[in-house]
């Protein structure tokens, strides 16, 4: 880590004891300092405890910054509301890349990079054939992902510039191509190959719609919904999957296998896969009038039921995206002609119960950004197990410039956190015959 210290310091007292730590404090250009505790073992002799990390700044990083409390996500300084509005996608992936926004000599080139990555070697198309045709698209994502590293040898060396920005380039490029011919293949129709002339986006929906029977036009509402949802999705600071990715970054391994691992790791219902588990939810709920008995259900605390796409880690406030997305679901929905959507009528009257139930209003759980976005591609023909690969080609941005970050990092070491152990005390060994 190689935050700098402000001067000021927190001092640590155990009780009972003399011993006192004096914890330097790392200021953030914005939002609360953080009390450096590298030392604190070596002068108190203790660790700290916080699993699941929910107090704890595993780096410092100039990304993405989350405030929480009042529903603010900034990317590089910029907040999300902008950028969805104004920006495309690559941009923002440049952005999140680099630093800045593009000039436009800079953003034709970043273009044409990503451009010239998006077919994958001809020889992984057989790989696919491996999976069962009911494979969930993320096994197939995470599979074909993790042998890219077995593909692509001339830019696997980490400590290289150039090797980090070409795979940046084949990551980006080649996601939604993997993520396309998983669907294509899980349906038994003949993959689409890239289309140049298309933006990332509309190339994106034509691979995964067009068939090569008859010519395919992409409507370019929904190509704008779809770049949209992905510069939404595109990155948010420390979550667990992109944790995944920097700890696996963190032993030097490939940026292939750091981003299969990613992937694995934003399958799980609880992060990436929420949107899937919100229409598995509405249809479970089935109809307006059951909604009471279901939110008694998600109230109870013996059930395990949630409320999926509500709740957030760090949101304690409408997540930003979540906002922009409902927009968007409108937008696309009255594109599509569809009204009086049965499912957003009860997305709509769930969300009018939650947000004034004292369960929800008194853990502070507002919609995220998955509770809209299931409706919009739901709409948008998208298949449901689809969503979640949808979600990490866009995270992949997120993931790989996080990833690049640190490698960058003079002070980088490997993650390897601690642990309080509760087990049993040193014992001896007990011979089979003697075991009770
Ligand atoms: N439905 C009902 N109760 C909830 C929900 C929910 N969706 N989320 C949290 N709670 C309750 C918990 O039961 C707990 O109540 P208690 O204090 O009475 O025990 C309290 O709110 C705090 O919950 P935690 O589990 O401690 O919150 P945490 O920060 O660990 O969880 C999470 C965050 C995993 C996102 C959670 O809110 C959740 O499971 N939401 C549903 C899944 C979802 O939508 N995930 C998408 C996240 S966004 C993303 O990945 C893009």
């Amino acid at each position: 880590m190689s935050g700098s210290n402000s001067g000021v310091t927190v001092t640590l007292t155990m009780d009972g004891m003399e011993r006192t730590a004096r914890l330097p404090l790392i200021p953030g250009t914005i939002g609360p300092s953080v009390a450096d505790i590298r030392k604190m073992y070596g002068e108190l002799g203790i660790f700290t405890f916080d699993p699941g990390y929910g107090g704890t700044a595993a780096c410092d990083s100039k990304i993405t910054y989350i405030d929480g409390d009042e529903g603010v996500l900034l990317h590089r300084g910029y907040p999300i509301e902008e950028l969805a509005e104004h920006s495309t996608f690559l941009e923002v992936a440049y952005l999140l890349l680099n630093g800045d926004l593009p000039n436009a000599a800079e953003n034709e080139e970043f273009h044409e990079g990503v451009t010239r990555h998006t077919m994958l070697h001809e020889q992984l198309r057989s790989f696919f054939n491996g999976f069962r045709r009911d494979a969930h698209p993320m096994a197939v994502l995470c599979g074909v992902v993790g042998a890219m590293s077995a593909f692509y040898h001339d830019s696997l060396d980490i400590n290289d510039e150039n090797h980090r920005r070409i795979s940046a380039f084949r990551l980006i490029a080649k996601l939604p191509t993997i993520a396309a011919w998983a669907y294509k293949y899980s349906i038994g129709q003949p993959f689409i190959y890239p289309r140049n002339d298309l933006g990332y986006a509309e190339n994106f929906l034509h691979m995964l719609n067009a068939v090569p029977a008859e010519p395919y036009h992409v409507n370019p509402i929904l190509a704008r919904a779809m770049d949209r949802i992905l510069i939404l999705h595109a990155d948010h600071e420390q979550n667990a999957s992109t944790s995944t990715v920097r700890l696996a970054g963190s032993t030097g391994a490939n940026p292939f296998a750091c981003i299969a691992a990613g992937i694995a790791s934003l399958w799980g219902p609880a992060h990436g896969g929420a949107n899937e588990a919100v229409l598995k939810m509405l249809a479970e709920i089935g109809h307006v009038s059951h909604i009471p008995d279901f939110i008694e259900k998600v109230k109870d605390k013996h059930s395990s039921v949630r409320l999926m796409g509500f709740g957030h880690r760090v949101y304690k406030n409408y997540d930003p995206r979540a906002k922009i997305m409902q927009r968007t679901c409108h937008e696309v929905l009255g594109e599509l002609g569809i009204k009086g959507d049965p499912l957003l009528d009860l997305a709509a009257e769930l969300e009018k119960i939650a947000l004034h139930d004292e369960y929800f209003v008194s853990r502070k759980l507002y919609p995220n950004v998955d509770f809209y976005s299931g409706i919009i591609l739901k709409a948008m023909g998208i298949p449901t197990s689809m969503f979640t690969a949808l979600f990490a080609v866009a995270r992949t941005v997120g993931w790989i410039s996080q990833w690049k970050e640190m490698i960058e990092d003079p002070a980088q070491r490997i993650g390897r956190p601690r642990q309080v152990y509760t087990g049993s005390p040193r014992r001896g060994f007990v011979p089979i015959e003697a075991r009770g």
